[in-house]
């Protein structure tokens, strides 16, 4: 399985998304703001992928600083403002001041190696999280036929295995029969570039489509069910992830085919009420006027790049996670899930 993230003696190491499937490279972090660059360029990208680096920042961030107390807001704080809608992000970096602020009193060199420590903790969870959330998604695959899914929700977007493909390796273990459509996903090409890659690696049956032919494909016939990953989840089951999403949703209800969501826990923002309250990061426009530094269109033209989009709730099948399946009605059913151990 691919190494997402990892924590090691000569710094944080993440294989670059960006230059994935071409060339595999891998990048080394030696400080905080580097981890935070990675993260904003999308050297590291996915919701969970994200809250793992957080972790991993906020530990390098202590662990090169002369004043690891003083220093440890402006760590949290920089690392806080990279990317706007994976909650994740936020999960890490709050478990992160949990953890610092339980060490009130100890000597910096013990509350370093404690912060080190607990970043790599989430990681390894984040790979167990993944499996259980698979476990409980494989059965909702129909067997013999194929799923689409958008982005890519899979071991680059965690620590390892995949949300979205999580559920789909689960059910390849299970013997069923299964294919993927991989929608390309414009502009960033997640779905061209690390779905295709990483499906292939594993000698899973894909077949890349735009995402425009998303519609055609769900009135055949041949698509079972939608497996999709999720960067912030509300209160009420909206669901914030990949732009392109809430169509495919739209698309799949008209067409009777589920439309699943597989996410952590750490995903869920129940502070919120609903998806209209999620923050949707709007990059840079030349990530649409131009695909890997060629200029596409007319210079000058105006292009928006919403990287997200909201998928309400009615659309919404069923929510995986490691904690077992949320349906509607999901204000109820997430509390419920929020409020669970582990199992
Ligand atoms: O902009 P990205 O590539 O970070 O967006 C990723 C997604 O939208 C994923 O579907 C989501 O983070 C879930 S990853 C398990």
């Amino acid at each position: 399985m691919v190494e997402t993230i990892e924590w090691t003696p000569a710094g944080v190491v993440m294989i670059d998304q960006t230059r994935l499937p071409r060339e595999t490279v891998f990048v080394t972090c030696t400080d905080y703001l580097q981890v935070a660059d990675a993260i904003r360029t999308m050297i590291i990208r996915g919701a969970p992928a994200i809250g793992v680096a957080a972790a991993m920042g906020v530990a390098i961030g202590v662990a090169k600083s002369a004043d690891p107390d003083a220093d440890f807001e402006r760590i949290c704080e920089t690392l806080a403002a990279t990317r706007p809608t994976a909650v994740n992000l936020f999960w890490g970096i709050e478990r992160m001041r949990r953890l610092w602020a339980g060490l009130h009193g100890k000597p910096a060199v013990e509350k370093v190696a404690a912060a080190v420590r607990e970043a790599i903790l989430v990681r390894e969870e984040d790979i167990a999280i993944c499996k259980r959330i698979g476990a409980h998604g494989a059965d909702l695959v129909p067997d013999g036929k194929t799923v689409l899914t958008h982005c890519n929700a899979g071991a680059l977007a965690t620590a390892g295995y995949g949300t979205a493909l999580g559920v789909i390796r689960a059910a390849v273990e299970k013997g069923k029969k299964i294919d993927v459509f991989a929608d390309e996903t414009r502009p960033f090409l997640q779905g061209a570039r690390l779905t295709a890659w990483e499906l292939q690696q594993d000698g899973i049956s894909t077949t890349l489509i735009t995402d425009n032919m998303a519609g055609h494909f769900l009135r055949s016939g041949r698509i079972g069910c939608v497996v999709v990953g999720a960067d912030r989840i509300a209160g009420n089951g909206d669901v914030a992830n990949k732009i392109g999403t809430y169509s495919v949703a739209v698309l799949a209800k008209e067409n009777g085919i589920p439309f699943y969501v597989a996410a952590p826990i750490s995903t869920l923002d129940l502070t919120l009420e609903s998806g209209e309250q999620i923050p949707i990061e709007e990059r840079a426009a030349d990530e649409v006027t131009s695909v890997f530094g060629v200029p596409i269109a007319p210079e000058g033209i105006a292009a928006r790049h919403p990287a997200f989009d909201v998928t309400p709730n009615r659309y919404v099948s069923a929510i995986i996670t490691e904690r077992g399946l949320a349906r509607a009605p999901f204000a109820e059913s997430l509390r419920a899930l929020s409020l669970l151990e582990d199992r």
